[in-house]
């Protein structure tokens, strides 16, 4: 009897547990979707943060469902859907279903609350950085035109200072964010000054780590950086915002985003206090650095290493270049005309996602391709689900800019590197213009081979190459 009684007690503790814990629906017939929620706590966020993003959701897509499967990670139970139809409807379902969401350490590191290290991160606010730079002007065509011929000399001067006559071995990476930083620094804040711009790069990419970082605030941790960073920009930004008042109050002109926020006012006719200014000028700016220092980084290492590419650019820019008055800068009819650079950009992002995707909260229980989704859940979409499966791109691992030739382009909602519907990246014409206007300058100066075809890539949810692309240049001498 004894014998028996462990085990049954065991059962019997069990069988309480399940009947406790076990997902319970209001209505009865709700279905949740397939998927796990991986460890306690935890969750799956190490293998969310730390695989091959194509790999993580690859698999679930293959054990649960192609269209949806449940996990969690950063602390949240999420739904990620998938697939093509799954962007299309989470970009037409926006404000219905789902408000937009930043995971755990994103709200801690851009909100000035850490002045106050007992407070718990606050709800997600709804008011975020995107509204004040959807406001008319600022990355409009017409503001864009203006800053077309600015982008096309400062990546001029930034490539003749790096990398100039005497230079044979360069990196890449470093000079890619050096000049993506000046221009977000001259364009969103106004300041041109290099020691300054030079002193905010390390600390930008300290804050990138510790966006997608397990939240931990010791020393030693990614988060722990993250944040010191993070308040060595704030102090830095409060300064610029300080003498940019000054400024303008000595009737200076106003052609950054930095002073346009400085005069908005709310509907009640307040003034953003200047911390929260130096919050969303530091979301823009970490938004707009790494996503388009990885793309110009990447795109040198494949076009590096397919010369008929290069080629085949470089006549395109070079036809460009010689419409042009010597001296004359880019203008927009000159981007119109940039198709196959563009193409090539393309298919850089393809390859290398500069962004993987973004959460969504849901704000009233929904359901898709059969299963339910309660509120208060996150929902996650990514490209990594479309990206690289051959179903939608013929031999997805071949780097082939003619997918996006005339007639051939990608199936809808299969390539959305900057997402869709209302919440679609509010950069992604000045992002367009920046990396086209390096293209420009790089191949009319210079031709160039990859060192080390096979250097390895660390990080899976921001890419960069280990020792950050090694090339040997060329210079065309006109
Ligand atoms: C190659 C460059 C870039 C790529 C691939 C990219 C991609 C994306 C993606 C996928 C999103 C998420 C959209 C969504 O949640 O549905 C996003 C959001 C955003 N991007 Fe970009 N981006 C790039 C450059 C930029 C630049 C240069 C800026 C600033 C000038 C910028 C500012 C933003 C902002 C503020 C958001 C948040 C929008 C919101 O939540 O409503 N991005 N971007």
């Amino acid at each position: 009897m004894e014998l028996l009684a462990l085990p049954l007690s065991l059962a019997l503790i069990v069988f309480t547990f399940v009947l406790t814990f076990r997902p319970r629906s209001h209505r009865g017939d709700a279905k949740l979707p397939p998927g796990s929620f991986g460890w306690p706590i935890i969750g799956e966020t190490i293998g969310f943060l730390f695989g091959k993003p194509e790999k993580f959701v690859g698999d679930r897509m293959n054990k649960y469902s192609p269209d949806i499967f449940k996990t969690k990670i950063l602390g949240e139970k999420t739904a990620v859907i998938c697939g093509p139809n799954g962007h299309k409807f989470l970009f037409s379902n926006e404000q219905k279903y789902f408000t937009s969401f930043r995971p755990h350490p994103m709200q801690y590191l851009f909100r000035s609350y850490q002045n106050n290290r007992a407070a718990p991160p606050p709800p997600s606010s709804h008011k975020d950085e995107s509204k004040a730079i959807r406001q008319p002007g600022f990355f409009k065509p017409e503001a864009l035109m203006r800053y077309l011929g600015k982008m096309d000399s400062i990546t001029n001067q930034q490539l003749q200072m790096h990398w100039n006559d005497e230079k044979n071995t360069v990196k890449v990476h470093p000079l890619a964010k050096s000049i993506t930083l000046t221009l977000a620094c001259q364009f969103f804040l106004g300041i041109n000054n290099p020691e300054r711009i030079a002193r905010l790069v390390k600390h930008f990419d300290d804050v990138t780590l510790g966006m997608h970082s397990i939240m931990l605030n010791i020393p030693g941790t990614i988060f722990h950086r993250a944040n010191k960073a993070a308040a060595a920009i704030r102090k830095e930004l409060l300064n610029v915002i300080k003498e940019k008042k000054q400024a303008m109050a000595t009737g200076a002109p106003m052609q950054d985003i930095l002073s346009h926020m400085i005069v908005v006012t709310d509907p009640n006719g307040r003034s953003m206090p200047d911390p929260e200014i130096a919050d969303k000028i530091m979301g823009l700016l970490t938004a707009g650095y790494s996503t388009v220092a990885t793309t110009i980084t990447f795109l040198m290492k494949y076009v590096g290493l397919n010369p008929e590419i290069y080629e085949k650019i470089r006549a395109e820019q070079l036809e460009i270049a010689g419409s042009k008055k010597a001296g004359e800068l880019l203008e927009w009819e000159d981007v119109q005309k940039m198709k196959y650079s563009w193409n090539v950009i393309c298919e850089t992002m393809r390859l290398v996602p500069p962004l993987q995707g973004t959460f969504r909260e849901v704000l009233t229980e929904f359901t898709y391709a059969g299963y339910t989704i309660p509120k208060g859940w996150k929902v996650y979409w990514t490209v990594s689900t479309t990206n690289m499966n051959p179903a939608y791109f013929r031999n997805p691992e071949k780097f082939d800019p003619s997918r996006y030739d005339e007639g051939e382009a990608p199936a809808p909602y299969t390539y959305v590197p900057f997402g869709g519907g209302p919440r679609m990246c509010p950069g992604k014409e000045y992002a367009r213009l920046a990396i086209l206007a390096f293209v420009h300058n790089v191949v009319k100066k210079y031709k160039w081979e990859v060192i080390d075809p096979n250097e390895k890539v660390e990080g899976d949810m921001m890419p960069e190459p280990e020792k950050g692309l090694p090339i040997r240049l060329h210079h065309h001498h006109h």
